[in-house]
């Protein structure tokens, strides 16, 4: 709690401080605004207005469609390597034993992240560009010492490279939409598993004041709504893809007075007591075993007291989303159904499908844009 305060006081300071500069603040008003992200808004928006982008048009439904095994087609020589799948699975596997499944959940937001700011094009991984510098999405305020797997990417990457023979063929745009895939086969503990088309090219671009892009945790249902329809999701997507709070964890200092008031009091007191020792608590106190990174329909039994954010209890809040909460908490099935088809819808935003010399690629590595 220690640090949510000292982040307030901050906002509050910042805040001030644009007041004091006066009509040069006039600045303010070019900046992005953060939505739903509470008492850190108006230091999110500070911190990063006068970053550069900001040009930013909504990825539309993409024109040529993604298949599924692209890599497997051996017609198209140039991108055939029929173990490149399986080597993106080994290496999730792999980094799940070593470092255990919250890296799962790290991968499964990545791959979110990822798509709501321009296009599941792998913009989130790069960490330096010559438009941006450092100021990538990695560092937009959403991102920011928050975001975990970058590590597990990279070890896919070079891992699809073995499997290919050597060749630079798997962007890292289908490497993570393909490792979101596999995170939720093993979080769910094999019940959703799903097929995840490919064929994405990287992109070149990314820039940190475009994470405005992602809804905070202090959004209300319309905000969610509306937030998802600029990527071409609906609300019944908003109440499905939401279910990835049953996995994972979240910093303390997003846990508000309001929220806490809102929840069942034990357990607010439960999370203040940890969040005296820890930065972080973790998102489902009830799955099955206590293990926190189960991917169930539990989040949904878990609605509205048992959930750390308003943009998590609000799915109560009109009778549509009200019902379907009830239906998944009811049905892990449907659930489990639901989210597989609702990851591959995600996984369409704003695809980059052809190869444009200087805006799309493959990267060589995925942190980095090639020739830089
Ligand atoms: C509906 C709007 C959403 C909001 C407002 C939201 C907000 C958040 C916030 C604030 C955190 C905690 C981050 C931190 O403390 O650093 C979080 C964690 C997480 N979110 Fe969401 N989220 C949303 C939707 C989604 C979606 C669509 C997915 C994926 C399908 C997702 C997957 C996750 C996961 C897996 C974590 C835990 C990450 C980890 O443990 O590393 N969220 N979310």
């Amino acid at each position: 709690m220690a640090a949510s305060k000292k982040l307030a006081t901050a906002a509050v300071l910042v805040s001030l401080l644009a007041l004091l500069v006066g009509p040069s603040a006039g600045l303010l008003d070019l900046c992005p605004v953060f939505v739903g992200w509470g008492a850190l808004q108006s230091l999110l928006n500070s911190l990063i207005c006068g970053l550069p982008g900001g040009n930013y048009t909504p990825p539309t439904v993409p024109s040529n469609p993604l298949g599924f095994g692209y890599y497997n087609n051996s017609n198209n020589n140039a991108s055939y390597c029929p173990d490149a799948e399986a080597a993106v699975t080994a290496a999730v596997e792999k980094a799940i034993k070593q470092q255990g499944r919250g890296v799962g959940a790290g991968i499964i937001r990545l791959f979110f992240h990822d798509a709501f700011v321009r296009g599941c094009d792998a913009s989130v991984l790069l960490n330096n560009t010559v438009a941006a510098g450092n100021n990538t999405e990695r560092e937009g305020p959403p991102n920011k010492d928050s975001l975990r797997g970058f590590d597990v990417i990279d070890a896919a990457k070079e891992a699809t490279k073995a499997a290919c023979g050597g060749r630079n063929v798997v962007s890292c745009a289908d490497i993570l939409a393909l490792a979101a895939r596999d995170a939720s086969h093993i979080l769910s503990n094999g019940r959703i598993k799903f097929a995840m088309p490919t064929g994405r090219f990287d992109g070149r671009e990314s820039f940190a004041r475009e994470t405005i892009q992602l809804p905070g945790p202090d959004s209300t249902l319309e905000d969610l709504v509306r937030m998802f329809k600029v990527q071409g999701l609906n609300e019944t997507d908003v109440v499905t893809l939401s279910g990835a709070h049953s996995i994972g964890r979240a910093r303390c200092l997003f846990l508000t007075k309001d929220r806490l008031s809102a929840m069942n009091s034990t357990y607010a007191g439960q999370l203040n007591e940890t969040c005296k020792i820890n930065d972080t608590v973790n998102q489902d106190p009830f799955s099955p075993d206590r293990d926190p990174n189960n991917l169930d329909n539990q989040y949904y039994k878990n609605i509205d007291k048992f959930v750390l954010f308003k943009s998590d209890a609000v799915l109560l809040s009109s009778e549509t989303t009200k019902k379907q909460v009830e239906a998944n908490a009811a049905n892990a099935t449907k659930f489990e159904a639901d989210f597989a088809a609702a990851m591959v819808k995600m996984g369409n935003i704003g695809v980059k499908t052809t190869h444009v010399p200087g805006v799309t690629e493959i990267r060589e590595v995925c942190w980095r844009v090639n020739n830089a």
